[in-house]
């Protein structure tokens, strides 16, 4: 159970864990699309796809647990605005590989885990390379998904960050730690 004092290895482990995939995700994602580095593309769904039961758990462990408290005594717009940020991490980043997967699937690029495919690519019969959408408006509707959300989690990332460094910093409190597992 969390607690004011220290957090649960079970919040621990999920939240340094999705922070392992999910910043590397972001970074590659925005590399691979902008420098159109197609190598890069079947790591970033595997590690994605990877990262999509760690999401649900964390998800379900927090939907079920209910938030910490905060470590100290803060205003009330304060803790509306840490909430606001934190049901958006917890949601917005479950969103990805679902949008990511509805984007790859339905313009018929394919998905899967390092070579193990879940969902088929449909190659042109002519063009070599080239693919046959399943769907143009289910593709059009996950690839803006994707990036707007991707784009929307960096954000708020970058504000989370910079929250808890403030804590640590300016605040002085035990924010920080206790997220890194010590007793405040
Ligand atoms: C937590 C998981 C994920 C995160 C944080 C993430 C993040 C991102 C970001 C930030 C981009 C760049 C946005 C853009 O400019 O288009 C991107 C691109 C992309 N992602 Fe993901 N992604 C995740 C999972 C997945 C999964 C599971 C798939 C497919 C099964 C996927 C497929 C793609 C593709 C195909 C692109 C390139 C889009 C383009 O070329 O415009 N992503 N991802
Ligand atoms: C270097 C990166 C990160 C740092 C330093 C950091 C730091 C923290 C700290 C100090 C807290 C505790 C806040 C409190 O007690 O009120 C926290 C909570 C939280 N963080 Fe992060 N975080 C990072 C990355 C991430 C990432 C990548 C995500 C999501 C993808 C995320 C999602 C959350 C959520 C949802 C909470 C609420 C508590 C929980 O559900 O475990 N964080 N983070």
């Amino acid at each position: 159970m969390d607690t004011p004092h220290a957090l649960s290895k079970p919040t621990l482990w999920l939240h340094w864990l999705v922070a392992a995939l999910v910043l590397p995700l972001l970074a590659v994602g925005i590399y691979m699309a902008l420098a159109e580095a197609w190598g890069l593309y079947d790591l970033h769904k595997s590690l994605g796809l990877v990262a999509l039961p760690l999401l649900l758990a964390r998800a379900a462990w927090r939907l079920g647990q209910g938030w910490p408290k905060p470590v100290g005594r803060y205003t009330a717009i304060e803790q509306r605005l840490a909430k606001a940020s934190h049901w958006t991490l917890l949601l917005g980043v479950l969103a990805m590989p679902l949008t990511g997967m509805l984007y790859s699937g339905a313009s018929g690029n394919g998905f899967g885990v390092f070579g193990l495919e879940l969902m088929r690519s449909r190659p042109h019969p002519t063009e070599p390379h080239a693919v046959v959408p399943y769907s143009e408006a289910l593709s059009t509707l996950g690839e803006t998904a994707h990036e707007w959300i991707g784009y929307a989690l960096v954000v708020v990332l970058a504000l989370h960050v910079a929250g808890a460094v403030k804590h640590h910093l300016v605040d002085g409190d035990g924010t920080l730690r206790r997220m890194l597992g010590r007793r405040v």
